[in-house]
């Protein structure tokens, strides 16, 4: 098959970890008989240095021509330190985010055996917890208008809104996850509160009655984020807002015991991307000290989301699996004095893919 994708490494770590999945990715082409051509493009605030425009044209019309997108990560101290900047990094992941009409982002969360001791909760609490996250990514307050500051400057307001055609897609997206796996859907909102969240309510209770076989419980955001840490096994599939789904996934990650290890993708109406959920990690660029493990799940995620092909997304997970079990893993998961470095575990997958039996 050939397998023509976007690299987008974006700021930060981007660059490290996505070179890594794209060794992994190339390696798993070569094992496979794919054959894999890729473009690299600009995009965050190494876009604004050089352009001036954090998702420029000429990577929009890359992504829309090529059949997936795998993403780095996108920030820099030098925008957040700066509060009346004029132009964001973030502000290219969201128009990229948009303009692919990418509205579903699936978090999946799965624990790692062997990495169980580091998840700050109880290993018999975290032991076993399987769940997908579905975060509605291309509406509510991130995109609602209007925006921004009175002309005193003392006042500032964000706008939530919702449409009944944007939580049926994404409500109905979850639904089919969950009658592929435990058959329980956790619908989470605000609808006390928010007039947003009544809405999603209202829908969701129409479209479960089109899905009979699944279980479907409905749960107020805060009580969500306690649950998670309560009992992070008694969720299947959770689907959600934008906003809140953002909060709850960074939540979700560290159970499994690094931010570093939870892949993502994007899928919609254009090209599907590929990205962890972490951030650019500023901190750590240029050090080969980043996980680039939550990247090279994400590459798994593309050969089973954008091109069907399981049996590759698997090679991968089980490399993952046995860098994991060896301990070739960066500092953030090593015990103290045995860390690798990032390119000596995308090496050391990728070799353990080429010599694993099909
Ligand atoms: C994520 C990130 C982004 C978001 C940022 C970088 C804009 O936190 O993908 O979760 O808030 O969506
Ligand atoms: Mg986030």
């Amino acid at each position: 098959m050939k397998l023509n994708i976007a690299v987008l490494p974006g700021d930060g770590i981007g660059p490290e970890i996505v070179a890594q999945a794209l060794k992994v990715t190339s390696t798993v082409c070569r094992k496979f008989g794919h054959e894999l051509s890729y473009k690299e493009a600009l995009t965050g605030a190494a876009a604004i240095d050089a352009v001036g425009n954090p998702y420029p044209e000429e990577t929009h019309t890359l992504c829309m021509e090529s059949d997936a997108v795998l993403f780095g990560a996108i920030g820099s101290p030098k925008y957040d330190n700066d509060p009346s900047a004029k132009v964001r990094p973030e502000q290219g992941l969201l128009t990229m985010r948009k303009r692919l009409g990418l509205y579903a982002n699936i978090r999946p969360v799965t624990t790692f055996p062997s990495l169980i001791h580091q998840s700050p909760l109880r290993s018999d609490l975290v032991k076993g917890a399987d769940f997908i996250c579905i975060r509605e990514l291309t509406g509510g307050i991130y995109f609602g208008r209007p925006q921004g500051r009175s002309e005193d400057g003392l006042t500032a307001y964000d706008t939530c809104v919702y449409t009944v055609e944007e939580i049926e897609r994404i409500v109905r997206l979850a639904y089919n996850f969950a009658l592929r796996r435990q058959k329980k859907l956790t619908v989470v909102d605000k609808a006390n509160i928010l007039c947003t969240s009544r809405l999603w309510r209202q829908v969701s209770q129409r479209v479960e009655k089109e899905f009979p076989e699944v279980t479907t419980e409905y749960m107020f955001v805060d009580n969500a984020a306690m649950q998670l840490i309560l009992n992070p096994k008694r969720f299947d599939v959770l689907v959600t807002e934008n906003m809140f789904g953002d909060i709850l996934t960074d939540e979700a990650s560290v159970i499994t015991g690094s931010l570093g290890m939870l892949p993502s993708a994007s899928i919609g109406i254009h090209t599907s991307v590929f990205e962890p959920i972490h951030g650019s990690y500023p901190q750590a660029a240029r050090k080969n000290i980043a996980n680039p493990l939550a990247t090279i799940l994400s590459a798994a995620l593309m050969f089973e989301y954008a091109f069907h092909l399981p049996d590759e997304g698997k090679a991968i997970r089980d490399a993952v699996d046995a860098s994991l079990n060896e301990k070739i893993v960066t500092e953030d998961i090593a015990e103290k004095g045995k860390a690798y470095k990032t390119s000596e575990v995308g090496e050391w997958i990728a070799d353990k893919i080429l010599n694993q039996k099909k």
